[in-house]
């Protein structure tokens, strides 16, 4: 019974987090078919992340990826030089990630967790990188998000965001709704000024569409997703 006594902040955050089904179980049946067709199952990188390293807007250095899922990006940050540590919550995909950077004969750091669990050396990373995590995570634990992002980045450090884009892609159910139904259904889409004032303390450096791209490419693009690059301060 004493686990369920509310002392502190977290402990109403942890009570909230029950409401909701266990992620780490549901993710590891959605990744228990590798063969399903899901798009982002291909081994290919997002066509926003290659911009940003072909451009020369993020130069290689320490990376965290936030809900890697199977590693492909992980692996090609790893590949442009960057010493990357990637966390994700469903054991299935971590393991994915491995069998990929085996394949790919590259290092990554590959942690199966929450990333609020996460114990993280302040400003230790050049670069988070989230593609569809966010879109996932309960509106009660956005604020978690953000102290994650302001503690783990270095100063003048880049958040890289893929998202699902309201009116596109994405349950269009108010934050209070999820409450109500106790439930995401699939993920929240939001809008350019939701996202902008989230991550408002952030410099934006870029905010798009993601570029739809074809199976010849070798590149992930979905255009009902939004892709954004911010910078901290
Ligand atoms: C839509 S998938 C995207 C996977 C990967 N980033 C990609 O694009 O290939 C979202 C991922 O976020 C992970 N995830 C969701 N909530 C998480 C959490 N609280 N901590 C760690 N990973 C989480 C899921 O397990 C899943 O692999």
């Amino acid at each position: 019974m004493n686990d369920e006594t509310i002392y502190s902040h977290e402990d109403t955050l942890r009570m909230l987090d029950s409401f909701f089904r266990d992620e780490g179980e549901w993710w590891d049946g959605f990744y228990a078919d590798k063969e399903k067709g899901i798009p982002f199952f291909r081994d290919c990188p997002d066509e926003n992340l290659v911009e940003c390293f072909s451009g020369g807007n993020i130069a290689p250095g320490r990376v965290l990826e936030l809900g890697c899922g199977g590693g492909r990006n992980a692996v090609y940050m790893a590949q442009q030089g960057c010493k990357v540590d990637a966390v994700d919550i469903s054991q299935t995909a971590v393991d994915w990630g491995m069998e990929r950077k085996a394949a790919h004969q590259v290092e990554v750091n590959f942690t199966c967790g929450n990333i609020f669990d996460l114990e993280l050396t302040p400003g230790s990373y050049d670069l988070i990188y989230d593609s569809g995590c966010f879109h996932h995570i309960y509106p009660h634990r956005r604020a978690s998000y953000l102290e994650l992002l302001d503690r783990a980045l270095t100063p003048g450090g880049y958040f890289g965001l893929t998202c699902f884009a309201a009116g596109s892609m994405g349950a269009e159910i108010t934050d209070w709704e999820v409450y109500r139904q106790r439930r995401m259904r699939g993920g929240l889409g939001f809008t350019e000024e939701q996202l902008k004032t989230f991550f408002g303390n952030y410099e934006n450096i870029q905010f798009r569409r993601m570029r739809q791209t074809e199976q010849s490419e070798n590149l992930f693009g979905e255009a009902f997703l939004w892709t954004a690059l911010f910078r901290k301060r």
